[in-house]
């Protein structure tokens, strides 16, 4: 059965789903978040990655030439340019949709925690995890568009009748909203199986947080952190749980000296002009590493519990490259209690340009023409479910067009040394805001707020 969630979404058909995999059902690759970079695999990559923005051209240049060698040979309506024009156009559409998600698994009884839902991407990959028989959390603002998602959610559910749909309203931007949501669920006790974070901003002006940093660092770094963190112990109760970061290639703009820049002077520093790109990429750059260094301390849960760093400094053995020379013995032994991987979605037509001058208003009066270029939030959605439900994972990989793509890695996401320094950065950026570790964490803003009360 196809259904139509919204203009562009569709929801994939059903069929026999196979069961959730538990964890000892699982094929994971200790990936452990070390890659060693090359240069030349990750040229070809991003030119993977630039294919739709090739393909029209490229089919031009084809045709073209076929024309010229064939031209008598050919029937007149091939030589038409209404024939190139809509070839051109088929070939941009098929390279820009990018490959589809074709595992379907029975999620019912499986819990689903999807941050970004209310729209865009993360609404249809919710939209497909429902469908698939889940049980969704979905944490985004709110507003009159929440309702929608929800229905639609609601409406693709596999078994209306047992999934259970909730929804908690938090403004990623406010860290005392994020630290009472993630204690909310921490006292509710209830296992998390699936952890999605999807939500995320792109800021094009110089914007701060109510804890006095960067918006987007605050909404697409440290409060995904600060939830990944704070529910670990929910998702180490499920047999296979997941934690699926969603990321993007914008990290890829994120030099070594930047890196450097943003981590010792900081994003407000003086003279310092707000680049929105090179500072959202900067945000995923921390979950790429986020995750890696999850799939790492997913095999040293005990060494975790006490120190985040541990693995990273075990695996800080390496020559200088960034790819470890050693792995942990834990790692080698036990299985992990958890995998995390990271999802990048490519270019999609989404509402996440809204801050670019008239991007709303052309992406809306243009769709078509830019899903010559770009995939639909549905099409987007494909790696994100992938990570979700594949039962082989490379445990804090990052996965692209619903494959493992090592080589989408910029140097520096490839550099442990670099990762251990940012993940430290993050930690000290968020001790300077939240008092104690822990169920019982409070932020300072929040104390401040009772005390006031
Ligand atoms: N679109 C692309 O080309 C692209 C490319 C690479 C990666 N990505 C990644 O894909 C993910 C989904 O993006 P999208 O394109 O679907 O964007 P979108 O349509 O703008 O959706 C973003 C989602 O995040 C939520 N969100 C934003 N700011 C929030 C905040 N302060 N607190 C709570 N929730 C907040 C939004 O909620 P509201 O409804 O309240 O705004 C919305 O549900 C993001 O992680 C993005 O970085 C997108």
């Amino acid at each position: 059965m196809f259904r139509c969630s919204r203009r562009f979404g569709k929801v994939v058909s059903g069929g026999a789903a196979a069961p959730f995999p538990s964890m000892s059902g699982l094929t994971i690759t200790k990936f452990d978040g070390s890659h060693t970079y090359n240069q030349q695999k990750n040229i070809w990559v991003l030119l993977q990655e630039a294919m739709p923005l090739l393909a029209m051209p490229a089919t031009y240049v084809a045709l073209s030439l076929v024309k010229c060698v064939l031209h008598s040979a050919l029937p007149l309506f091939v030589n038409s340019w209404y024939v190139t024009a809509a070839m051109c156009a088929g070939a941009g559409r098929i390279v820009a949709k990018g490959k589809s998600n074709h595992i379907v698994k029975d999620l019912r009884g499986k819990n689903v925690v999807i941050t970004g839902a209310s729209r865009g991407i993360g609404l249809h990959a919710a939209i497909q995890l429902s469908q698939m028989g889940a049980n969704i959390h979905l944490v985004a603002r709110e507003g009159a568009h929440v309702e929608a998602a929800m229905k639609a959610i609601r409406t693709a559910a596999k078994d209306g009748g047992t999934q259970t749909f909730t929804f908690s309203a938090v403004d990623f931007a406010d860290l005392v909203a994020v630290q009472a949501f993630t204690s909310a669920l921490q006292s509710e006790g209830r296992v998390i199986d699936i952890l999605i974070h999807n939500a995320a901003t792109l800021k094009f002006e110089n914007r701060k947080a109510s804890i006095g940093e960067d918006e987007m660092l605050v909404v697409n770094l440290l409060s995904p952190y600060v939830i990944t963190e704070g529910l670990l112990p929910l998702i180490q109760k499920s047999s296979a749980g997941r934690i699926v970061n969603v990321g993007s290639s914008a990290h890829a703009g994120v030099t070594p000296d930047l890196l450097q820049k943003y981590l010792n002077e900081g994003h407000h520093a003086p003279g310092h002009k707000h680049n929105a790109l090179e500072h959202y990429g900067f945000t995923k750059l921390g979950l790429i590493y986020h995750t890696q260094q999850l799939g790492a301390r997913s095999y040293n849960a005990d060494a975790d519990a006490n120190n985040k760093a541990t693995t990273d400094k075990v695996m800080d053995d390496d020559n200088g490259s960034g790819a470890p020379t050693q792995t942990p013995a834990a790692a080698q032994q036990s299985p992990p209690t958890f995998v995390a991987c990271c999802a990048n979605p490519g270019g999609v037509v989404t509402d996440i340009y809204r801050d670019i001058k008239y991007a709303t208003a052309i992406m809306h009066y243009f769709y078509y023409p830019f899903l010559l270029l770009m995939r639909t939030p549905y099409e987007g959605s494909q790696t994100i479910v992938n990570c979700c439900v594949r039962d082989d994972i490379v445990n804090g990989g990052v996965y692209m067009d619903c494959q493992h793509m090592p080589d989408s890695l910029s140097p520096v996401a490839c550099n442990v040394k670099e990762r251990a320094t940012m993940m430290e950065w993050v930690e000290r950026k968020l001790s300077a805001h939240i008092k104690t570790k822990g169920s019982s964490t409070s932020t300072t803003a929040e104390t401040q707020q009772q005390q006031n009360a």
